[in-house]
This record gives structure tokens, C-alpha cells and sequence, in this order.
């Protein structure tokens, strides 16, 4: 997860959960979002029949993550839209908004990120906040400081499209969107006047550098544009932004007053009636400083209109997207195409609702409405090196590292057309900037966080979709070439955008304190950015495969096997021998004790993401944990743990004991570990604990930032019963809290409809309880028993649509074997020839 910066400031995981339990007891006063969001969706499930005209939409709880740190944005969106419009409140609030109570709202905005880390936060540029002044213009409480106000309790509403808060002053903010636009309702308390701020300089992160701001009372319109800095990248780079308020309503509205103000926190609050420009430029010295528009309505109207464009090109362009998005339509118009869109993405995957513990259904379809929400699609918005650019462009790619892991590989299942887009997208930054990104964000680069992560999404296109590419827009020859120069042509600068892959190609690993003559970045996490590595050279080999490349499928395969390299099979911890660690480049290992940067870390002050202590060897996790992370060859791993036996031991320490931390992605796959000694009845134990503990419909539902959906798609897999092995077309079959679902693949024109026999929906908890069936029996494919229980493949599956039925036995000594093949593995003699 994330993206860290959150975690930089956080020191720990250790300290994290002291923050998460001082929240806990705050939780318990607050008070949003109001009752009602809840009760709609417990009743539209509860009315859902399994017929096909379900609403979809109305099981989306968007709150979901929007406390815990889960920093997830509920405002109004369509899928993968650029405009996320959403209330920005002052706090620890990255993506905005946040349902502590007791925090300000600064404004309404619409630019976000969802369930990124980013400490300051991201975007929220160009706010725009409600005001009653009734001492007139000279009086309105324009800063930041100034303007800030708590919400009426219970009040803030959400669904997919939509957004509600209400203020303390009763003037409520409504808004829905389109992809670079959106539409702002605000009623106001009978008989006032409504005045309104819009803010030129601040965002969250307050990175202003400069813009301007143009006030036409005629046309009614306000256009704004400027230079922002990133939010999880280095602060030398700026991004334009641009925005577009038309404030008529096409003429159903007018203006009383207009002005420009400007402002500090040390006294400077002045304001200009009638003045319709400022020019602005970045401050040196520091600091910052607040500037916007002021205007307000005449003859007290109770409902005010207001429609926004947004572009990262131009003034003009933000006015015109608002036009051609948007034009006359009415509220209910643009939230209903937006609920449309989204029913769209949300029936893509349909479950037995009826037969599906409603909070179940709720989770999943949450989790697959923010399975859509990010990447941002800027398509035709782009800036820098990408301004001439025809390929699809995605902003908010935060980061790879995070994603590659599971949401690619549940778009796979079903979205090939969108996942093919992202793919371009991903191509072209290694055509423009040299490398793929690794975590761009804010239309700029943001800090590596494994290596080039994006070769593994990459490759999971590749192997799933390879027959297809041509016909998807994708050249696999230049996919090819994209991936290879990640891990063959050192960055100057591998703090962004890629590997240091000068000094681990030569010494098979990247080595501690090693001299680096021709690339710079922080010398930090060599354990982990070796594991990340040897996978992403995996994901290479993948590639490699599908193009018939035996020489490179030889050499990516042996590159695959570095994990191998930083195993010191001399370290013991709590009995246990073996562990990942870092290591010098003379060979000598470098001792970090496993414990460190785990949950149960007992120095509160270890540093585990990117500062500049170089102590740790393991980036947002422990060795305890990365220790386990070599998804393509773990069977070469359970031998130098020392055999099935110790291996499944140890996974039952590693969970007993507290070294798991479900709230970051180097955990996802752990809890599946046992499938790989035979034994898979212990992971969906460890499914059922995961999820159950750590997951639930609530705001504080999410164990850790949702990372663009990471999160959301490892909760969708672990409902759906299957877990799946990146850059491969292996899906590890567990077993599914629903009884029933199919997953529609448009674009290659087949559906595939998963039958759990036997389910039982008292099998839904914590603890499986005796008797109840909840452990594979056995899994048939179009009626073909499947040769292991414990995997299928996609391209026997859900490539060819039809029926895949996993039956259900309470027998869990039965059931505890794969009956046929462990998943597989490089040393296994797996992964042998391309689907
Ligand atoms: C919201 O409720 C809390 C108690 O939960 C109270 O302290 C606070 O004043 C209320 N906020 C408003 C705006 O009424
Ligand atoms: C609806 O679900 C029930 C229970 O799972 C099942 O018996 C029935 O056949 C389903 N009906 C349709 C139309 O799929
Ligand atoms: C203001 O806008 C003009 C014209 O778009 C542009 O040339 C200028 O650089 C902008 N100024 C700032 C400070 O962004
Ligand atoms: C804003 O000021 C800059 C100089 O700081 C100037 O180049 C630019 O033309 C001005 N833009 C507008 C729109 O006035
Ligand atoms: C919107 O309404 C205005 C005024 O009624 C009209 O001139 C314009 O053509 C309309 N635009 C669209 C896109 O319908
Ligand atoms: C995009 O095209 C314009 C017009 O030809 C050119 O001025 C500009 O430099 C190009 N931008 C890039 C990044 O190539
Ligand atoms: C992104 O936007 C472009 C341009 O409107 C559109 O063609 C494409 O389908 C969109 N893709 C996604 C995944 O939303
Ligand atoms: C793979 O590694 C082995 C052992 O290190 C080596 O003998 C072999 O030549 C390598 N193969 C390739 C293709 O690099
Ligand atoms: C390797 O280098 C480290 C750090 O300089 C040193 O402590 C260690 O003794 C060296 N090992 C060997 C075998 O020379
Ligand atoms: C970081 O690495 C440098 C170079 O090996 C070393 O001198 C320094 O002590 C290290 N710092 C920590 C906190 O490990
Ligand atoms: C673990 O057990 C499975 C199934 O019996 C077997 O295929 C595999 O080789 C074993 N792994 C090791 C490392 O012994
Ligand atoms: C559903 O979730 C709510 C909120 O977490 C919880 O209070 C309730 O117990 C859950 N219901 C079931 C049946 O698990």
C-alpha cells in the first residue's frame, strides 16, 4: 500500500495500531454518514430477487474505507473517471474526505485519488464553498481558515454518481459527474442570499506554484487554471490543472455580486468587488497563500446550479468538456447515466443474492465499485511528454506495486477491453519517459516502491489475453520491449520508474552499501526490492513464453530464481530457520531481525517504508512476511524452510503469533500458503479469519488504505473463492462465501457461472464451525472433474465461459489434500508452456 508516505509518517506498523485504536474509541461518537445509506442497502438486498433486473448500484456502499485509514474517496465518480467530486475536510484526509465528525470541511472539489496514503493527500484543487455572509461581500469568510465549518451529524449520503453533505448551516452540496465533469447542487436555507467561495491556490497537499483566475460576469463563468505539486513523488515537478465553473444554470440564475479576494494565515484577508482577474505566481520565500473568486446570487434563490469541467490541457478545454459532457442536462439526468455506467461495470459480475449473507453482497459490490473507480482516465488530458500522445492515458496509477497483485488480475477475468487501455497506457510511459511507471499520480512521478511492478501487470495482459492483443490495440512485441528495458537499462534516478537493476544483474541480487557509479536512489529495502525483482523477471519469463523466446525464457527463468539469493538459511526466529535479508555485495548478509516492521515489531521507532534509515531491508513489511513472498516457485521455498511439514508450521506461527499484517499487499497471498504443501483446508480457514476479522461494511472496513482498489479486489478474489498467481493464468480455487455467481466476459463473448454445492452460509465466519461444509471436495469444469482441487486455469475457466461447480463437504480431513497437483511452481517443473 501504500504509497506511503502515510506510513513514513506513521514510523510503524507498530504505532499504527496505536493510531487505529485511539480512532477505535473516537468511532464510537461519530456520526456519519447518515443512517439511511445503510438501511437503503440492507433493504435493496433484501428485495433483490436472483433475477436479472437487479440494481447493482444500490448494494454500493462508498463509505467503506473512508475511516481506518482506508482513505478511500466517496465522492461522485462514473467508472474510471477523471472528476472525483468530493467535500475536503482538514485532518489526516488524503483522498478528502474522511467521516470523523470532528474534522472541518474546507469546500467541494473535483479532483481526487482513492485509497492512496499520501500523507498531505492529493488533488482537491479548486474548492468551492457555500457561504451565508450576511454582513455583504467585504464580510464573507473567504480563507481557508476562515471558511472551514463542521457537517450537520448523520447527514452525508453517497452512491455510485452521487454525493451529499450537509453543513452545519443547513446548506446542503449535492453533486454527480461524468468523466471531466460534473454537475453542483447547493440549496440553501429559505430567504438567504447564497454566496460562494472558489478556491484559485489551495489543495490538499498545499502545493500551489502559480495560475490564474478569470471571472466573465457576462457568460457567467469562472475559469481557473495553475501548477500543483505532486503528492507521493519528489516536490521538484508541477502538473497543470484546469477547471471551468459555469454559474448560470443556463440562464436560470443570476449574479448580485462578483469579486477576487486573496488571503493569508498572518492577516491578509482582502477582497476586490468587481475585480474579474488574478495573476499569480509562485512563491519563493515559502508558505502559502490563498486566492479565488467571491460571488453571489441574486433574488435569494433556494437551489443554486452550478456545472464544473475539469482538464490537465487547458481553460478552454475544461469549459468545453463541460459542454460536450454535460451541456443542459439536468441533475437527475447526469446521475442517472452515471448510475447507469456503473450497473454496467457492477453486473459484470452477478451473485445468488437471495442465498448471499447481505453483508456479503454488500462488501462485494462496494469492493467491485472501487475495482472501477481508479486508475483516473485522462484520456485526451494530457500533459509533458505525454501531450501529443494517442494512446490511452491513466493518471492515479498509485502504485504498481500495490495493484499488480490482484486488481489486474480480476480485470482480467472480465474486463480485457478496459485492462487493454491501462496496458496502452502503461506501454507508452516506457515509449515517452523510458521506463513503464511505476506509481505516477498527479500526472507525475511518484516514488518506486518494489521496482518496475508494472511488468507484472503487463505480462498478466499478455498471458490471459495474448490471442487477442492485435485485436485489443496491443502490439506484444513493443509490450515485450517495454518490459525488457525495465530490467536491462539502469534509471539514473531509480527513486522513480524502475529497478537498480545495474547492481542486481550483476550480483543477482541488490546488494547493501554497494558502489553505484552510474544510478542514484535511497539505499534502502534491498531484501524486498530483490523479491520484487526476481517476481517482476517473472513476469518477464511470462512474456517471454508467449512470444517463444526460449533463450529469454531461459535467462528471465534464472533471473526469476534471485529470490534464492538473499535467502540466509542461517537466521532463526522463534525456532524457525531461514529468512529473507539483505546482504552486502561481498556476499555477507546483513542481519535484520525478521521481527522488524512486523505488527509485532517491539521498537516502536523502526523505519519500514521509504526514509532514509537504511536499517531495514524490507519495504512496508517484515522479513517474517516477505519471507514467504515467491508466488512462482514456492515449492523450491517450502524446501528451504525445511520441507511441508515445517512450512505449514510455520504459516501457523506466522498467523498464531501475530506477524501477519493484513492491512498491506506484501500479505495478500500468504494466507493461500498452504495450498502449496498440500493442506488446503488450512487457507480457507485463513481466508474466513482474514476477511472476517479484518474486513466489514463499515467506514472502518478496510484494514489499511485501499491503494486504487488493492484492497477492494483482494476482499472480491477471497469472496469469490479463488486467489490468483500473477503473470500466470493460475487461479487457486478456495471456498466462495456466496453459493452462486457468474462472471460475464463481453468482449470475448462468454459467461462462466460458479456453482458452490453444499454452501452454507453459517460457513461465514471467523471460525468455520464443525459440521458445516466449507472445504473443497471437489471442483468440476463443463462437468469434467478438474485435475487438482486446488487450481484451475482461466483459459479452461472463465476464458470459455460455462460451468465450474465446487462442492462443498464439512469433512476437513477429506478434504485436506489437492487431490492431484499442488499449485505450480518454476522448480516444480510449472509454469512449463504458455495457455
Ligand atoms: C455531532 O455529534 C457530536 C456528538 O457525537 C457532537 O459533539 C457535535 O457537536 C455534533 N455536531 C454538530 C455539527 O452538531
Ligand atoms: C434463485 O436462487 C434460488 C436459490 O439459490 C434457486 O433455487 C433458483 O433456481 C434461482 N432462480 C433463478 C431464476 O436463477
Ligand atoms: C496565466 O495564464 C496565462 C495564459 O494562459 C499563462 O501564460 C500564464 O503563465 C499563467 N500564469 C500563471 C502564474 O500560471
Ligand atoms: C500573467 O502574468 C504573467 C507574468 O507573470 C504573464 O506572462 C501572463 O501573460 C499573465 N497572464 C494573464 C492572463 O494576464
Ligand atoms: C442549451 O441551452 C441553450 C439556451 O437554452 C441553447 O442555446 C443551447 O443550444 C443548449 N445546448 C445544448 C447542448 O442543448
Ligand atoms: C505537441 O505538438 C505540438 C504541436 O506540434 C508541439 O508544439 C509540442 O512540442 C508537442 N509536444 C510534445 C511533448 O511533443
Ligand atoms: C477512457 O476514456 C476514453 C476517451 O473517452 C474512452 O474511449 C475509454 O473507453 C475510457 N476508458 C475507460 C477504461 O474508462
Ligand atoms: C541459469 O543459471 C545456471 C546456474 O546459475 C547457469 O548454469 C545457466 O547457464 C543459466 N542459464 C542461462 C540461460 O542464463
Ligand atoms: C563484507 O563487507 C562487510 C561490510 O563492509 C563486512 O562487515 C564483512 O566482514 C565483509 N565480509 C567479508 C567476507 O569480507
Ligand atoms: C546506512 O548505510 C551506511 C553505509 O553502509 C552506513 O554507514 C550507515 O550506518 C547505515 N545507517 C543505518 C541506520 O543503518
Ligand atoms: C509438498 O507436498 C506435495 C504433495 O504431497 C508435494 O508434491 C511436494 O513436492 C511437497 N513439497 C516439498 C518441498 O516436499
Ligand atoms: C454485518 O456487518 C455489521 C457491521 O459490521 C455487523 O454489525 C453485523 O454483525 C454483520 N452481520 C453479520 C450477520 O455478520
Amino acid at each position: 500500500m501504500v504509497c506511503a508516505s502515510a506510513k513514513m509518517q506513521k514510523k510503524s506498523p507498530f504505532s499504527l495500531s496505536g493510531v487505529f485504536y485511539t480512532l477505535l474509541s473516537i468511532s464510537v461518537v461519530f456520526a456519519q454518514p447518515s443512517p439511511n445509506v445503510q438501511k437503503r442497502i440492507s433493504q435493496a438486498i433484501a428485495a433483490a430477487s436472483n433475477q436479472t433486473d437487479i440494481d447493482y448500484t444500490a448494494f454500493v456502499n462508498p463509505f467503506i474505507g473512508t475511516d481506518n485509514f482506508g482513505d478511500v474517496c466517496p465522492g461522485a465518480s462514473i467508472p474510471f473517471g477523471m472528476a472525483k467530486f468530493s467535500p475536503d475536510m482538514t485532518g489526516y484526509a488524503p483522498a478528502g474526505y474522511v467521516t470523523d465528525n470532528t474534522q472541518f470541511i474546507r469546500g467541494m472539489s473535483p479532483l481526487h485519488d482513492s485509497g492512496t496514503g499520501s500523507s498531505l493527500g492529493t488533488y482537491g484543487n479548486f474548492e468551492i464553498m457555500p457561504l451565508l455572509c450576511p454582513g455583504g461581500f467585504d464580510t464573507c469568510t473567504t480563507t481557508l481558515a476562515a471558511r472551514e465549518r463542521l457537517r450537520k451529524n448523520n447527514t452525508d449520503d453517497a452512491s455510485p454518481g452521487y454525493f451529499s453533505l450537509t453543513l452545519d448551516n443547513n446548506i446542503q452540496m449535492e453533486a454527480t459527474a461524468t468523466r471531466r465533469a460534473g454537475l453542483e447542487r447547493f440549496t440553501f436555507p429559505t430567504g438567504s442570499t447564497p454566496y460562494f467561495v472558489l478556491d484559485l491556490a489551495n489543495d490538499l497537499p498545499a502545493s500551489f506554484a502559480g495560475g490564474n483566475l478569470t471571472i466573465d460576469p457576462t457568460l457567467g463563468r469562472v475559469m481557473i487554471g495553475g501548477h500543483w505539486g505532486s503528492s507521493f513523488g519528489p516536490g521538484n515537478f508541477h502538473y497543470q490543472a484546469f477547471a471551468c465553473y459555469d454559474l448560470l444554470d443556463g440562464g436560470k440564475q443570476e449574479l448580485a455580486e462578483y469579486g477576487v479576494w486573496t488571503g493569508d494565515t498572518e492577516g491578509l484577508d482582502a477582497k476586490g468587488l468587481g475585480q474579474t482577474h488574478l495573476n499569480l505566481s509562485i512563491n519563493l520565500i515559502g508558505g502559502v497563500y490563498e486566492s479565488g473568486a467571491l460571488f453571489s446570487y441574486a433574488n435569494k434563490p433556494k437551489t443554486v446550479n452550478i456545472r464544473v469541467g475539469v482538464s490537465f490541457r487547458s481553460e478552454e478545454q475544461a469549459c468545453a468538456n463541460a459542454e460536450s459532457e454535460i451541456g443542459n442536462a439536468t441533475f437527475e439526468e447526469i446521475e442517472a447515466q452515471a448510475k447507469a455506467l456503473w450497473q454496467e461495470k457492477l453486473s459484470k459480475i452477478e451473485i445468488d443474492v437471495p442465498g448471499t449473507p447481505p453483508n456479503v453482497t454488500e462488501m462485494l459490490y462496494s469492493s467491485l465499485y472501487r475495482g472501477s473507480l481508479t486508475p483516473n482516465n485522462a484520456t485526451d488530458e494530457t500533459q509533458g511528454v505525454f501531450e501529443n500522445t494517442t494512446s490511452f492515458y491513466f493518471d492515479s496509477l498509485y502504485c504498481s506495486w500495490d495493484t499488480f497483485r490482484t486488481f489486474y488480475p480480476l480485470m482480467a477475468l472480465h474486463s480485457p477491453v478496459e485492462f487493454a487501455q491501462i496496458v496502452d497506457n502503461y506501454i507508452d510511459g516506457w515509449r515517452k519517459n523510458g521506463w513503464m511507471p511505476e506509481c505516477r499520480a498527479n500526472n507525475l512521478p511518484g516514488w518506486t516502491q518494489g521496482g518496475s511492478s508494472g511488468d507484472n501487470i503487463v505480462a498478466q495482459f499478455a498471458v490471459s489475453y495474448h490471442n487477442e492483443a492485435e485485436a485489443l490495440g496491443i502490439d506484444l512485441d513493443e509490450l515485450y520491449a517495454a518490459v525488457v528495458t525495465d530490467a536491462e537499462v539502469n534509471p539514473p534516478e531509480w527513486n522513480i520508474e524502475g529497478r537498480q537493476s545495474n547492481v542486481y544483474n550483476q550480483y543477482g541480487y541488490v546488494p547493501f552499501a554497494v558502489l553505484d557509479v552510474s544510478s542514484t536512489g535511497r539505499q534502502t529495502r534491498e531484501g524486498s526490492r530483490t523479491l520484487e525483482y526476481a517476481f517482476e523477471d517473472f513476469g518477464i519469463r511470462q512474456v517471454a513464453q508467449v512470444l517463444g523466446k526460449a533463450d529469454d525464457v531461459a535467462k528471465y527463468t534464472n533471473r526469476s530464481l534471485s529470490y534464492r539469493n538473499v535467502w540466509d538459511a542461517a537466521v532463526t526466529s522463534d525456532g524457525f530457520k531461514g529468512f529473507s535479508q539483505k546482504r552486502y555485495s561481498n556476499g555477507t548478509f546483513f542481519f535484520v531481525d525478521p521481527v522488524e516492521c512486523s505488527p509485532n515489531d517491539p521498537n516502536p521507532n523502526s523505519e519500514c517504508s521509504l526514509q532514509g534509515d537504511n536499517e531495514s531491508g524490507f519495504y512496508e513489511a517484515s522479513s517474517w512476511e516477505y519471507s514467504w513472498y515467491v508466488p512462482h516457485d514456492t515449492n523450491h521455498l517450502i524446501q528451504l524452510m525445511g520441507g511441508n511439514d515445517t512450512f505449514v508450521k510455520r504459516l501457523d506461527h506466522f498467523f498464531s503469533a501475530g506477524y501477519f499484517d493484513p492491512s498491506n499487499e506484501p500479505s495478500f497471498q500468504t494466507p493461500i500458503g498452504y495450498h502449496y504443501a498440500n493442506q488446503p483446508t488450512k487457507s480457507v480457514d485463513q481466508v474466513r479469519k482474514v476477511v472476517l476479522n479484518n474486513f466489514d461494511i463499515t467506514p472502518a472496513g478496510l484494514p489499511g488504505n485501499d491503494d486504487q482498489g488493492a484492497m477492494a479486489t483482494v476482499l472480491s478474489f477471497h469472496l469469490l473463492g479463488l486467489y490468483p498467481v500473477p503473470s500466470s493464468t493460475q487461479l487457486l480455487v478456495l471456498s466462495p462465501f456466496t453459493p452462486k455467481y457468474t462472471i460475464h466476459n463481453s468482449f470475448l463473448n462468454v459467461s462462466t457461472t460458479v456453482t458452490t454445492v453444499n454452501y452454507n452460509a453459517k460457513s461465514v465466519q471467523t471460525t468455520i464451525p464443525a459440521g458445516v461444509a466449507a472445504y473443497v471436495k471437489s471442483v468440476t469444469v463443463n462437468g469434467v472433474p478438474a485435475s487438482s482441487r486446488c487450481h484451475v486455469d482461466f483459459y479452461d475457466t472463465f476464458r470459455v465461459g460455462g460451468d465450474v461447480v465446487i462442492t462443498l463437504t464439512s469433512d476437513k480431513t477429506e478434504a485436506n489434500s489437492c487431490l492431484g497437483s499442488v499449485p505450480e511452481s518454476i522448480s516444480a517443473g510449472g509454469f512449463t508452456q504458455a495457455r
